[in-house]
């Protein structure tokens, strides 16, 4: 154990802090931190840690989201500025034209998205649980925020309903092109494509797997297959890895890595751990109403 490494355990004692850290960030990071998992088994995780502190290494909405489940506890964050471009891409003017449109209408929030945008939702969903949420729902019509290609993944998987998706997406996941991936496959024919359905439709068609990033690790995991074409953010890499030694993951793309989630370093987990800065704040009014699709999300996923 580094310097480093010894310095952060002990300040984890000291201030009774749990490290919680997303699959996208740096290896180095996934290997100090206590618990490494998706959107929703860090939210999950984040509720009911028994920690006074958490130190989230993630992007912005994963701390708030922390901090609206647990406004006992002090959520710290690396990097204040570790944001999710995607986080912001709806807006509250077009939830309210679509409420007065529809009257059987549900707005469905990606977890991947402003405290503001959740206020004025519905419910929550993440990748990993999202078919599963909109299947559940009794309305009709849902306008699903902020990002297209999940949405428009999940209109596919629940016919039944009407699902208006946004125009949001993730700069990262769309890099994957169906050229990229036609090219790669031609190159290791035996691997499996395992993608994450924040990439394009064109993308999606070609995958022999489709969820999130927990979803692709168990995947590669349990399955027979030695290769596999991974289409999500490298990140994935070191968990795939780390269980499956002896088998080989390829990346549809170079430049499959997310900027926000980069700026996570273990220098900056003890900076924070030493001097408690970088506290998530959330508004009583925003966390209240904020705190409603989250909840609904975790109780209907259950
Ligand atoms: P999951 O953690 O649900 O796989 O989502 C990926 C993501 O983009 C998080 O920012
Ligand atoms: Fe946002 Fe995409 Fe980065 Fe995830 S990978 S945090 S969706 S920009």
């Amino acid at each position: 154990m580094n310097e480093i490494t010894k310095e952060i355990e002990r300040l984890k004692k000291e201030k009774n802090a749990v490290i919680l850290a997303h699959y996208y960030v740096n290896d180095e990071v996934q290997d100090i931190a206590d618990y490494v998992g998706d959107s929703y088994a860090l939210a999950k995780e984040a509720k009911k840690s028994d920690a006074k502190v958490i130190v989230f290494c993630g992007v912005s909405f994963m701390g708030e989201s922390a901090k609206i489940l647990n406004p006992d506890k002090t959520v710290l964050m690396p990097d204040m500025s570790a944001d999710c471009p995607m986080a912001h891409m709806a807006d509250v003017e077009t939830i309210e034209e679509m409420r007065e449109k529809y009257d059987d209408l549900a707005v469905v929030c990606y977890i991947n998205s402003t405290a503001e945008l959740k206020c004025r939702s519905d419910v929550c969903v993440t990748s990993s649980n999202a078919v599963r949420i909109v299947k559940a729902l009794p309305q009709k019509n849902i306008f699903f925020i902020p990002d297209e290609n999940l949405g428009r993944y999940v209109a596919k998987q629940v016919p039944e309903k009407n699902i208006i998706p946004n125009k949001g997406f993730c700069h990262v996941h769309v890099s994957v092109t169906a050229d990229n991936l036609k090219k790669i496959k031609e190159k290791y024919p035996k691997a499996l494509v395992l993608a994450h359905p924040e990439c394009k439709d064109d993308v999606l068609s070609m995958a022999d797997y489709i969820g999130s990033t927990s979803g692709i690790i168990d995947y590669a995991t349990n399955s027979d297959n030695g290769e596999f074409i991974v289409c999500t953010e490298s990140g994935v890499s070191c968990e795939l890895r780390r269980k499956n030694p002896d088998k080989k993951f390829y990346f549809a793309t170079t430049r499959h890595f997310c900027p926000n989630m980069k700026l996570n370093t273990v220098e900056k987990v003890l900076h924070v751990l030493k001097t408690g800065e970088n506290e998530v704040h959330v508004s009583e009014e925003t966390r209240e109403k904020a705190l409603i699709p989250l909840d609904r999300m975790i109780e209907i996923a259950k």
